[in-house]
Protein backbone atom coordinates (compact mmCIF):
# COMPACT_ATOMS: atom_id res chain seq x y z
CA UNK A 1 0.00 0.00 0.00
CA UNK A 2 1.06 3.35 -0.44
CA UNK A 3 2.19 5.77 2.35
CA UNK A 4 -0.67 8.70 0.43
CA UNK A 5 -3.49 7.31 -0.38
CA UNK A 6 -5.66 9.11 -3.28
CA UNK A 7 -9.15 8.46 -3.20
CA UNK A 8 -11.10 9.74 -6.10
CA UNK A 9 -14.80 10.78 -5.59
CA UNK A 10 -16.79 9.51 -8.73
CA UNK A 11 -19.30 12.49 -7.52
CA UNK A 12 -17.87 14.00 -10.65
CA UNK A 13 -17.27 11.04 -12.45
CA UNK A 14 -19.79 10.17 -16.14
CA UNK A 15 -22.36 7.84 -14.75
CA UNK A 16 -23.25 7.09 -17.96
CA UNK A 17 -19.72 5.44 -17.89
CA UNK A 18 -19.02 4.60 -14.07
CA UNK A 19 -17.73 1.31 -15.10
CA UNK A 20 -14.40 2.78 -17.84
CA UNK A 21 -14.26 6.18 -15.03
CA UNK A 22 -13.41 3.46 -12.17
CA UNK A 23 -11.22 1.21 -14.20
CA UNK A 24 -9.51 4.09 -15.91
CA UNK A 25 -8.37 5.45 -11.86
CA UNK A 26 -7.97 1.92 -10.79
CA UNK A 27 -5.35 1.21 -13.59
CA UNK A 28 -3.71 4.42 -12.95
CA UNK A 29 -3.34 3.79 -9.70
CA UNK A 30 -5.89 5.53 -7.26
CA UNK A 31 -5.39 3.69 -3.89
CA UNK A 32 -9.31 3.84 -2.84
CA UNK A 33 -12.67 5.03 -4.72
CA UNK A 34 -14.62 7.76 -2.31
CA UNK A 35 -18.40 7.97 -2.70
CA UNK A 36 -20.42 10.47 -1.79
CA UNK A 37 -23.56 9.62 -0.38
CA UNK A 38 -26.05 12.84 0.53
CA UNK A 39 -29.38 12.08 1.48
CA UNK A 40 -31.14 15.45 1.22
CA UNK A 41 -31.05 16.51 4.82
CA UNK A 42 -27.51 17.45 6.55
CA UNK A 43 -26.84 18.59 2.90
CA UNK A 44 -28.73 20.31 0.27
CA UNK A 45 -28.08 17.51 -2.49
CA UNK A 46 -29.40 13.90 -2.87
CA UNK A 47 -26.97 11.92 -4.19
CA UNK A 48 -26.12 7.71 -4.16
CA UNK A 49 -27.63 5.14 -1.71
CA UNK A 50 -26.27 1.37 -1.22
CA UNK A 51 -27.38 0.75 -4.60
CA UNK A 52 -24.34 2.54 -6.13
CA UNK A 53 -22.24 1.01 -3.45
CA UNK A 54 -22.81 -2.63 -4.71
CA UNK A 55 -22.26 -1.75 -8.52
CA UNK A 56 -18.96 -0.09 -7.61
CA UNK A 57 -18.37 -3.29 -5.86
CA UNK A 58 -19.11 -5.27 -8.93
CA UNK A 59 -16.03 -3.08 -11.00
CA UNK A 60 -13.38 -2.73 -8.86
CA UNK A 61 -11.48 -4.56 -6.05
CA UNK A 62 -10.14 -1.29 -4.94
CA UNK A 63 -11.51 -0.38 -1.36
CA UNK A 64 -15.02 1.80 -1.06
CA UNK A 65 -14.57 5.22 0.93
CA UNK A 66 -17.80 5.80 1.67
CA UNK A 67 -18.43 9.45 2.94
CA UNK A 68 -22.04 9.52 4.88
CA UNK A 69 -23.76 13.33 4.49
CA UNK A 70 -26.97 11.81 6.12
CA UNK A 71 -28.87 12.02 9.03
CA UNK A 72 -29.15 9.45 11.60
CA UNK A 73 -26.52 7.63 9.60
CA UNK A 74 -26.34 4.23 12.02
CA UNK A 75 -29.65 3.64 10.28
CA UNK A 76 -27.98 2.57 7.35
CA UNK A 77 -24.71 1.64 8.18
CA UNK A 78 -25.74 -2.22 7.79
CA UNK A 79 -27.53 -1.59 4.19
CA UNK A 80 -23.45 0.46 3.22
CA UNK A 81 -21.98 -2.81 4.71
CA UNK A 82 -23.34 -5.35 3.22
CA UNK A 83 -22.92 -3.48 -0.31
CA UNK A 84 -19.56 -3.54 -0.36
CA UNK A 85 -18.42 -0.42 1.37
CA UNK A 86 -14.74 -0.94 3.14
CA UNK A 87 -15.17 2.13 4.99
CA UNK A 88 -17.58 4.08 6.20
CA UNK A 89 -17.31 7.89 7.50
CA UNK A 90 -19.81 9.52 9.62
CA UNK A 91 -20.06 13.23 10.60
CA UNK A 92 -19.53 14.20 14.26
CA UNK A 93 -22.50 16.39 12.99
CA UNK A 94 -24.87 13.69 13.24
CA UNK A 95 -23.84 11.31 15.47
CA UNK A 96 -24.74 11.92 19.13
CA UNK A 97 -22.98 9.11 20.18
CA UNK A 98 -19.92 8.92 18.03
CA UNK A 99 -17.75 6.35 19.55
CA UNK A 100 -20.47 4.15 19.65
CA UNK A 101 -21.12 5.01 16.04
CA UNK A 102 -17.39 4.28 14.92
CA UNK A 103 -17.48 0.81 17.57
CA UNK A 104 -20.56 -0.52 15.14
CA UNK A 105 -18.74 0.69 11.92
CA UNK A 106 -16.10 -1.60 13.31
CA UNK A 107 -18.91 -4.73 14.09
CA UNK A 108 -19.53 -4.72 10.34
CA UNK A 109 -15.80 -5.31 9.66
CA UNK A 110 -15.39 -1.45 7.91
CA UNK A 111 -12.83 0.88 8.56
CA UNK A 112 -14.36 3.32 11.21
CA UNK A 113 -14.25 6.98 9.88
CA UNK A 114 -14.94 10.46 11.61
CA UNK A 115 -15.74 13.71 10.08
CA UNK A 116 -16.04 17.00 10.76
CA UNK A 117 -17.43 20.05 8.87
CA UNK A 118 -15.27 23.43 8.20
CA UNK A 119 -17.24 25.33 11.17
CA UNK A 120 -17.50 22.57 13.46
CA UNK A 121 -14.77 22.84 16.27
CA UNK A 122 -11.57 20.85 16.35
CA UNK A 123 -12.51 19.71 19.71
CA UNK A 124 -15.71 18.12 18.91
CA UNK A 125 -13.76 15.12 17.32
CA UNK A 126 -11.37 14.86 20.60
CA UNK A 127 -13.49 11.58 21.29
CA UNK A 128 -13.30 10.05 18.33
CA UNK A 129 -9.73 10.05 18.04
CA UNK A 130 -8.82 6.80 19.74
CA UNK A 131 -12.22 5.29 18.36
CA UNK A 132 -11.76 6.20 15.25
CA UNK A 133 -9.36 4.42 11.72
CA UNK A 134 -9.54 7.45 9.81
CA UNK A 135 -10.56 11.70 10.21
CA UNK A 136 -11.39 13.34 7.80
CA UNK A 137 -11.39 16.74 7.66
CA UNK A 138 -13.47 18.67 5.36
CA UNK A 139 -12.32 21.58 3.11
CA UNK A 140 -15.14 23.06 1.59
CA UNK A 141 -18.63 22.76 2.95
CA UNK A 142 -20.19 19.42 1.98
CA UNK A 143 -22.59 19.30 -0.79
CA UNK A 144 -21.39 19.21 -4.09
CA UNK A 145 -17.83 18.88 -5.98
CA UNK A 146 -16.56 21.83 -7.45
CA UNK A 147 -16.32 24.48 -4.91
CA UNK A 148 -13.47 26.47 -3.63
CA UNK A 149 -10.70 25.47 -1.11
CA UNK A 150 -11.34 27.13 2.36
CA UNK A 151 -7.97 27.90 3.48
CA UNK A 152 -8.69 28.00 7.18
CA UNK A 153 -8.59 23.92 7.01
CA UNK A 154 -5.01 23.87 6.05
CA UNK A 155 -4.33 25.05 10.31
CA UNK A 156 -7.40 22.42 11.27
CA UNK A 157 -5.36 19.48 9.59
CA UNK A 158 -2.07 20.40 11.42
CA UNK A 159 -3.81 20.81 14.74
CA UNK A 160 -5.32 17.15 14.00
CA UNK A 161 -1.90 15.82 13.42
CA UNK A 162 -0.16 17.09 16.69
CA UNK A 163 -3.72 15.55 18.37
CA UNK A 164 -3.28 12.14 16.57
CA UNK A 165 0.90 12.27 16.66
CA UNK A 166 0.06 12.98 20.65
CA UNK A 167 -1.92 9.75 21.20
CA UNK A 168 0.52 7.51 18.77
CA UNK A 169 -2.34 7.25 16.76
CA UNK A 170 -2.14 6.10 13.08
CA UNK A 171 -5.29 6.75 12.10
CA UNK A 172 -5.48 8.04 8.54
CA UNK A 173 -5.78 11.96 7.97
CA UNK A 174 -7.72 12.23 5.08
CA UNK A 175 -8.92 15.76 3.52
CA UNK A 176 -11.70 16.38 1.03
CA UNK A 177 -12.61 19.76 -0.90
CA UNK A 178 -11.22 21.29 -3.27
CA UNK A 179 -8.45 19.22 -3.26
CA UNK A 180 -5.93 20.17 -6.20
CA UNK A 181 -2.23 20.59 -7.25
CA UNK A 182 -2.43 23.75 -5.66
CA UNK A 183 -3.80 22.61 -2.44
CA UNK A 184 -2.69 19.25 -2.33
CA UNK A 185 1.11 20.29 -1.30
CA UNK A 186 -0.52 22.61 0.90
CA UNK A 187 -2.36 19.83 3.42
CA UNK A 188 0.51 17.12 2.61
CA UNK A 189 2.59 19.46 4.43
CA UNK A 190 -0.02 19.82 6.89
CA UNK A 191 0.04 16.49 7.97
CA UNK A 192 -3.01 14.87 5.89
CA UNK A 193 -2.36 11.30 4.85
CA UNK A 194 -5.09 10.19 2.68
CA UNK A 195 -6.63 12.78 -0.39
CA UNK A 196 -10.39 12.60 -1.81
CA UNK A 197 -10.64 14.67 -5.39
CA UNK A 198 -13.32 14.80 -7.37
CA UNK A 199 -12.63 18.17 -9.84
CA UNK A 200 -9.10 17.16 -10.34
CA UNK A 201 -9.59 13.90 -11.45
CA UNK A 202 -12.58 13.32 -13.29
CA UNK A 203 -12.54 16.70 -14.91
CA UNK A 204 -8.95 17.01 -15.14
CA UNK A 205 -8.51 18.53 -18.93
CA UNK A 206 -5.97 15.73 -19.82
CA UNK A 207 -8.50 12.70 -18.54
CA UNK A 208 -8.85 11.22 -14.99
CA UNK A 209 -5.77 9.36 -15.45
CA UNK A 210 -3.70 12.33 -16.07
CA UNK A 211 -5.24 14.14 -12.96
CA UNK A 212 -4.44 11.28 -10.76
CA UNK A 213 -1.08 11.18 -11.76
CA UNK A 214 -0.70 14.73 -11.54
CA UNK A 215 -1.74 14.15 -7.75
CA UNK A 216 0.06 11.20 -7.24
CA UNK A 217 3.51 13.42 -8.38
CA UNK A 218 2.91 15.68 -5.40
CA UNK A 219 3.21 12.94 -2.73
C1 LIG B 1 -18.27 17.26 -1.03
C2 LIG B 1 -17.86 15.81 -1.16
C3 LIG B 1 -16.55 15.68 -1.81
C4 LIG B 1 -16.55 16.16 -3.24
C5 LIG B 1 -15.19 16.70 -3.55
O1 LIG B 1 -19.45 17.34 -0.38
O2 LIG B 1 -17.76 15.22 0.12
O3 LIG B 1 -16.03 14.37 -1.71
O4 LIG B 1 -16.88 15.14 -4.15
O5 LIG B 1 -15.22 17.37 -4.77
P1 LIG B 1 -14.01 18.30 -5.25
O6 LIG B 1 -12.76 17.48 -5.19
O7 LIG B 1 -14.41 18.71 -6.62
O8 LIG B 1 -13.97 19.45 -4.27
ZN1 LIG C 1 -16.63 13.26 0.25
Amino acid sequence: MNNYILSPSILSADFARLGEEIATVEEAGADWIHVDVMDGHFVPNITMGPFIVATCRRITKLPLDVHLMIEQPERYLEAFAKAGASGLTVHVETCPDIVGTLKQIKSLGCRAGAVLNPETPVGSIQPALMAADLILVMSVHPGYSGQRFIPESIARVSEIRKKLDALRSSAWLEVDGGIDAETLPKMKEAGATAYVAATAVFKHPGGPAKGLRTLRALL
